[in-house]
């Protein structure tokens, strides 16, 4: 037996040292099992009475995880060590939720189990229909969405013990098969067609296409070429490391809150353009272009500090390189479209637009490229969901991520509320000025 105590690695440290006073401060260095190592500033304040400043978190690693890793300079995304290329043309969107919730590519009665249970899951309570009459038909789906997954912790009281593994599995359970339904039901709502209820003899990507597009009047034909492209799109959205909404459904996830709300409070994060909104903002932009002949023109307006215009679908704060998931994106989109006799001039503009912009000196200088949304649009659109519906979809992608992300850090032995602090710049305490007495 090695009777030999081991060497203790000596603890790598930086040191901060205060030019004011001199003093010196040594900060502990975190080795990830790859990636930027960290340094550890939690005892920071307590020791030098300062915060560190990062808004946008640029520099800030707010946790640790071992769901997702991203090199954004290599371009790569890893679920749990897979790449994203080979899951996607390999694997199915419940492995990958499997993958995001358990660690592990399941074998095949665990897969068999899991897709049972994820498809005995799918109904909704039967009062969640009558959440929509409440809204417009006209109403933007992200806004029905953020309201009625809200409510699901209105119905679902036996999962809302965050303490009990038990119930946070049927919460991930059910957010991951009703996030479909709901989405359905949305867009049925909105074009003022009856719900269809989930059918348990289709997969998962064939029951959302199912739902949303056929009518209770007449078979509906699912088309394997779109339920494979659904799948593959849900895939590449399913999870995406510390993003906004994901940072989001974190913060509201260490209040204790419920579940349900927290993957609400995501929702409402993702919905903007800077984020999932951008997929439908992409479709705008380019209707907006409309010819190969006006691209330099809006080239030109993304470049110019003094116009709020960006290229939709360009530039990632972590993705100095190619989006991975944007290339499987645009390869889909051409064997979709392909597949579908679907000429589709949007799609024409967009590599067009891709072409010219990877040319340009500036998007080569930022280091912008096309992201997850630039192509997901088109592929969208060819399989006819308006654009309303874009960021929707991405919601139910990303429901597995952010459940297995909540579902994490729950499990956090040190996990406590986040609560940030702020430099104040505001003004330094003053007298109360009496009414009569105010110019
Ligand atoms: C998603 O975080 C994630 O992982 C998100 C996501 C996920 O899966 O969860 O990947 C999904 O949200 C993808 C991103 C979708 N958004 C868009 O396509 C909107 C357009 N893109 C930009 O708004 C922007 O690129 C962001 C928001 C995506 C990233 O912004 P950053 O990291 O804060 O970068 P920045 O705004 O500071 O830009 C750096 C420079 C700036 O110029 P300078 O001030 O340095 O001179 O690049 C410029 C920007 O003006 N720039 C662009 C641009 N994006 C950045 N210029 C023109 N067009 C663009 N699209």
């Amino acid at each position: 037996m090695n009777t030999a105590v081991p060497q203790q690695k000596p603890q790598k440290t930086v040191t901060l040292i205060d030019n004011e006073t001199g003093k010196k401060f040594d900060l502990p260095i975190i080795d990830g099992s790859t990636g930027p190592r960290v340094i550890d500033i939690r005892k920071l304040y307590a020791e030098t009475g300062m915060f560190t400043y990062d808004p946008g978190f640029t520099s800030t690693a707010a946790c640790d995880s071992g769901l997702t890793y991203i090199d954004g300079d290599k371009g790569i995304l890893l679920h749990r060590g897979y790449s994203i290329k080979e899951l996607a043309l390999k694997s199915d969107f419940l492995e990958v939720c499997h993958l995001l919730l358990n660690g592990e590519l399941p074998n095949k009665q665990q897969k068999d189990e899991f897709v049972n249970t994820v498809t005995r899951h799918t109904m909704v309570h039967e009062q969640m229909q009558f959440f929509f009459r409440g809204f417009r038909r006209d109403s933007h789906p992200m806004a029905v969405m953020v309201g009625t997954v809200g409510a699901l912790s209105a119905f679902y009281h036996d999962s809302l013990n965050i303490d009990d593994p038990r119930q946070r599995e049927i919460a991930a359970f059910r957010l991951i098969a009703k996030m479909p339904t709901i989405a359905a039901m949305v867009y049925k709502y909105s074009i003022g067609q009856p719900f269809m209820y989930p059918r348990n003899d289709l997969s998962y990507s064939e029951n959302f296409l199912y739902m949303t597009f056929a009518v209770p009047s007449e078979p509906y034909k699912i088309s394997p070429i779109l339920a494979r492209a659904m799948d593959r799109i849900l895939i590449l959205h399913a999870d995406h490391e510390q993003n906004a909404s994901t940072s989001t459904v974190r913060l509201a996830g260490s209040s204790r809150a419920n579940p349900f709300a927290c993957i609400a409070s995501g929702i409402a994060s993702l919905w903007g353009p800077a984020h999932g909104g951008a997929n439908e903002a992409v479709l705008f932009m380019l209707k907006e272009i409309g010819d190969k002949s006006r691209i330099p023109e809006y080239i030109k307006r993304s470049k110019d500090k003094n116009d709020s215009f960006r290229l939709m679908g360009f530039g990632h704060r972590v993705y100095k390189n190619y989006d991975p998931r944007a290339e499987i994106m645009r390869d889909t989109c051409y064997e979709v479209l392909g597949e579908l006799g679907i000429k589709d001039p949007l799609l024409e503009l967009a590599m067009e637009l891709e072409k010219i912009a990877l040319k340009d000196d500036y998007f080569i200088e930022k280091k912008l490229y096309p992201n997850v949304d630039f192509y997901s649009g088109i592929i969208l659109r060819a399989m006819g969901f308006p654009t309303n519906m874009f960021t929707v979809l991405f919601a139910v992608a990303r429901t597995v991520g952010w459940i297995s992300q909540w579902n994490e850090m729950i499990q956090e032995p040190t996990q406590k509320i986040g609560r940030p602090r702020q430099l104040y710049t505001g003004p330094v305490e003053r007298p109360f000025t009496p009414l009569d007495r105010r110019k």
